[in-house]
């Protein structure tokens, strides 16, 4: 993740670049920015008196504030990262846009679809640029794979497999993590939508016609399978360990062109090991995509001249969260509104909601011709 970013300003003063939240995902979101050509970090916010200090200081930040109303009042932004938990995306969002600052939101883009659009139409209304930080999706293997499908070596992909199951990885036991009303669900959506979001980008954005699913939670409850992530695990909440959501979710999506999509995503699971993997299966060839088991790795096979072939993709620099934070930049510098005002991430936020309903109901949901696609 330490390839040089290449944001080139073009022309025009420095942005100025506000941070809210200081855990490990707003700290990622100020890299990105110092590693940016052409931006000022001028603003940061976050309820830790001291990482509000030793973050401002590293980054020589000079108007910091506990709460983000007050970073907004107090500091003229261009840009800023919304790094909070889920349940402060939307109204972070809303209020930055109106105040005509582009935004950068952390996934899940926010606590359910309703929220989510009314972001989109903050966006739209004011003419202002809304991304949500998908940085797994610029994994070196998923640009590999991505270069593999647009040379037409896989035909059509047809039938994809996405999962991300932890072991043991439930963050922040009782902190906003596991609590409905600040983080919306539980690894559905917290690492499932990332994995949601690697497969329609590796399909190519199908539309999505049904989503089937089911959740469960059966070691969160018990205190079983958890792990000290999020800084505000250790001072958020009310000290109890409240466990309101799922720990691992399954789901069936289809697609309207008929392909379909089997997701998985578990924050604590008996399989004494983590797995995380894009498997595609297309009309011309397949892929395997695999990280966690024995580290990265993509595997491909296709047919040349009527024989079975294995390819060795080539693999490029890893992404992340820098890369996200540059083409944002990139992005708000070149006025590039067209794509850029969260119509992708609103469409994962439908799927994944549909997932929730599917489970709470036992039943399919369809989803209305051109919500998802
Ligand atoms: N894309 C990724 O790979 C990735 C990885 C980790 C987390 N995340 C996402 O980033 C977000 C934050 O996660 P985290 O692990 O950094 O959480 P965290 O609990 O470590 O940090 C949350 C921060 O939000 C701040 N905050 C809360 N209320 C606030 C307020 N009123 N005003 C200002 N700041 C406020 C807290 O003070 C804290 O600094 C979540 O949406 C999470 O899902 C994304």
């Amino acid at each position: 993740m330490n390839n040089p970013i290449t944001t080139t300003p073009i022309g025009g003063p420095n942005l100025r670049a506000g941070v809210i939240g200081l855990g490990w995902a707003g700290q990622q979101h100020l890299d990105g920015y110092n590693r940016a050509s052409g931006v000022d970090l001028v603003g940061l916010a976050g309820l830790e008196t001291e990482h509000l200090q030793r973050l401002g200081d590293q980054y020589a930040i000079e108007h910091r504030y506990a709460d983000w109303a007050d970073l907004f009042a107090g500091t003229e932004l261009d840009v800023v990262s919304v790094c909070t938990p889920p349940s402060l995306h939307a109204p972070i969002s809303i209020a930055a846009l109106e105040a005509g600052i582009h935004v950068l939101s952390e996934k899940p883009m926010a606590l359910d679809s309703r929220s989510a659009r009314q972001m989109v139409d903050a966006a739209k209304a004011n003419g202002r640029i809304l991304e949500v930080s998908f940085n797994h999706r610029r994994k070196a293997e998923v640009t590999a794979a991505k270069d593999l499908i647009d040379r037409g070596l896989l035909g059509r992909i047809y039938y994809a497999k996405a999962g991300w199951m932890r072991h043991s990885g439930i963050p922040g036991l009782g902190s906003w993590f596991t609590r409905k009303a600040t983080a919306g669900g539980g690894p559905m959506m917290d690492i499932g939508v990332h994995m949601l979001d690697m497969a329609l980008y590796l399909m190519g954005e199908p539309s999505v016609q049904t989503v089937s699913a089911s959740t469960y939670a059966e070691f969160g409850p018990r205190g079983r399978g958890g792990a000290n992530w999020g800084i505000s695990s250790k001072t958020g909440g009310d000290g109890t360990t409240s466990y309101e959501v799922e720990d691992l979710a399954t789901a069936f999506v289809r697609m309207s062109d008929g392909a379909t999509l089997l997701l998985e995503s578990s924050w604590a699971q008996g399989i004494g090991h983590d797995d995380m993997y894009v498997t595609l299966f297309g009309t011309e060839g397949g892929a395997e995509l695999t990280w966690n088991r024995g580290g990265p790795q993509i595997r491909a096979w296709t047919q040349v001249e009527g024989v079975d072939a294995q390819l060795e993709p080539r693999i490029g620099a890893n992404g992340g969260h820098a890369e996200a934070v540059a083409d944002f930049v990139a992005a708000v510098r070149a006025e590039q509104l067209d794509g850029h005002q969260g119509d992708e991430a609103l469409t994962r936020a439908l799927i994944v909601d549909a997932a929730y309903r599917s489970a709470d109901n036992s039943a399919e949901i369809r989803l209305e011709p051109g919500s998802a696609a």
